[in-house]
């Protein structure tokens, strides 16, 4: 898909469908009156006879002949009380709905005009224009490589949207916007992938695809033997009994200073959950594939850094296992002293994500970093808790907390937190070792947070527990890309600060 900003009024753009703005009441955007008037106030009539009501996400295609465009696409925007942030994107993802497959091979989309409220500056231009450029390339977003039949090419192939000028700052945002789309579309893409191909070693290679396609990320991948020189028994117990090896993947963007100190994120990348000796129950044990939607999420925060390159540094470090039963399984009870050096008797094979992640803590801490993020489909507790609307957040600092619940806030991506404090410790208390890797049922999302905190002291650091947004079951099965444009947004928003 070719994209491009544009200031030329939309008569001069000569694209086969327009796409215009509709609210239910009140004062129109400037280009639907443009429209209207070079269309001897269709719109108006449209209206009028209740063929297009202007509600919310509705759509009203219009052929057209004899005009710029063969086709008028009428999006409406709802009535004044709808002019949140979360009803313009509904919008947006209408209008992609509609132009994806249709017959238009150009779409003209006026939408940036169309009046916005909400937190912070979610009405401003750049801020339409970044969502717009997200919301559709998320939106033309296709998986499906591994289907026989080829789906049949789209006609669509060229996007302008429609903007008050081309500058820099309105430029910016918009490509941001597209390149967030598209680390969404890299963590779809990697999380959907079988896991009998996304393995430990295949996400290893996409590493190295993204170094080679983006000079700017250097990787580094470590096996288990330097694993294991390193002490990382605790990562490497999850391994065992699998016949992939582990593997930990670090890349590395130094777009600011040499002295500044990186954003480091740091990925559950569980290629595969069976449990383990804990085996799990076998009801849709398939989308445990998705277990590795942290190292996913990191990978596509890292694309759009990669492709927009701000001026920081960044790091990114992914745990990469697969968990299964075998004869050489770690088996419930056994102990295994952490690179850190702290000893954890694992009473359930099935919490394994914590197991990973407290090594790959330790293991960042040779980068100073500024921050260390966290991302893991780590509890199903966490659903319970929150369902599939917002992704957990546990941390160590409130700033940082803070500064990532508003990023999620402003990216419409949203986090909410939960309580990280020393009353839930005890729950892991280990009769034989210095804790256990499982606190029981009660607060399951805050134990295993309390867990990996042991690890993350020396650092501010903040821990997403995405068990419920990476994916979605049911019909509509598949990734979804969060927690990216938080991600992105956080990290953007700390650019030369
Ligand atoms: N990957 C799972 C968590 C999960 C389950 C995420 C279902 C999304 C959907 C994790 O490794 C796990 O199995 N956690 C256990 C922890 C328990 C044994 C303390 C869980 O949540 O049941
Ligand atoms: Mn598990
Ligand atoms: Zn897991």
């Amino acid at each position: 898909m070719n994209f491009t900003l544009s200031s030329k009024p939309i008569t001069d753009i000569k694209a086969d469908c327009l796409v215009v703005a509709l609210p239910e009441k009140g004062t129109w955007p400037e280009s639907t009156t443009r429209a209207d008037e070079l269309l001897g106030g269709q719109i108006k009539t449209l209206q009028k006879n209740g063929d297009a009501t202007g509600k919310t996400a509705s759509t009203l295609l219009v052929p057209l002949e004899g005009q710029p465009w063969s086709r008028l696409l009428i999006v409406g925007t709802g009535a004044d009380k709808d002019r949140t942030p979360t009803a313009y994107r509904k919008a947006l993802i209408a209008t992609a709905g509609q132009i994806s497959d249709g017959p238009s091979k150009h779409a003209a989309i006026a939408l940036a005009d169309t009046p916005v409220t909400g937190p912070e500056a979610s009405g401003s231009e750049t801020a339409k224009l970044n969502l717009i450029g997200r919301i559709l390339e998320d939106q033309f977003y296709r998986f499906s490589g591994f289907k026989s039949e080829k789906l049949s090419t789209r006609k669509l192939a060229k996007i302008t949207v429609t903007a008050s000028g081309t500058g820099k700052a309105l430029k910016d945002a918009f490509n941001l916007g597209l390149a967030t789309g598209r680390g969404m579309n890299l963590t779809k893409d990697l999380g959907n992938t079988p896991p009998n191909v996304c393995h430990p070693s295949w996400l290893a290679e996409q590493a190295e695809k993204l170094s080679k396609e983006y000079d700017v990320v250097k990787t580094d991948v470590l096996d288990e033997k330097q694993m294991k020189k390193l002490g990382m028994n605790s990562l490497l117990s999850v391994s065992a009994g699998s016949a992939q090896p582990a593997k930990l993947i670090v890349m590395e963007y130094r777009g600011g200073k040499a002295d500044e100190k990186p954003y480091v994120l740091v990925g559950k990348g569980i290629t595969f959950d069976t449990g383990g000796i804990s085996l799990k129950p076998g009801e849709a044990m398939d989308e445990m594939k998705y277990d590795m939607g942290g190292a996913a999420a990191v990978f596509g925060a890292m694309r759009t850094v990669a492709e927009t390159k701000p001026k920081m540094n960044v790091v990114a470090v992914i745990a990469a296992a697969e968990n299964m039963p075998s004869g050489t399984a770690t088996r419930p009870g056994d102990i295994v002293t952490s690179m850190s050096g702290q000893t954890i008797e694992i009473l359930n094979t099935d919490a394994e994500g914590r197991l990973v992640l407290c090594d790959a803590l330790t293991y960042v801490k040779k980068f100073d970093p500024e921050v260390v993020v966290d991302m893991a489909t780590l509890t199903g507790a966490c659903i319970i808790a929150l369902g599939s609307h917002a992704t957990g957040l546990l941390s160590n600092n409130d700033a940082l907390a803070n500064d990532l619940l508003a990023a999620g806030e402003r990216a419409g991506d949203r986090a909410w937190r939960l309580p990280l404090w020393d009353e839930y410790q005890s729950q892991l208390d280990s009769n034989f070792a210095d804790m256990q890797n499982i606190g029981g049922r009660p607060a399951g999302t805050i134990t295993a947070a309390c867990f990996l905190s042991r690890f993350a002291k020396d650092y501010r650091w903040a821990h997403l527990d995405i068990a419920g947004t990476a994916w979605l079951s049911g019909k509509a099965k598949g990734s979804t890309g969060r927690p990216v444009p938080m991600l992105v947004d956080y990290l953007m928003s700390n650019v030369g600060k």
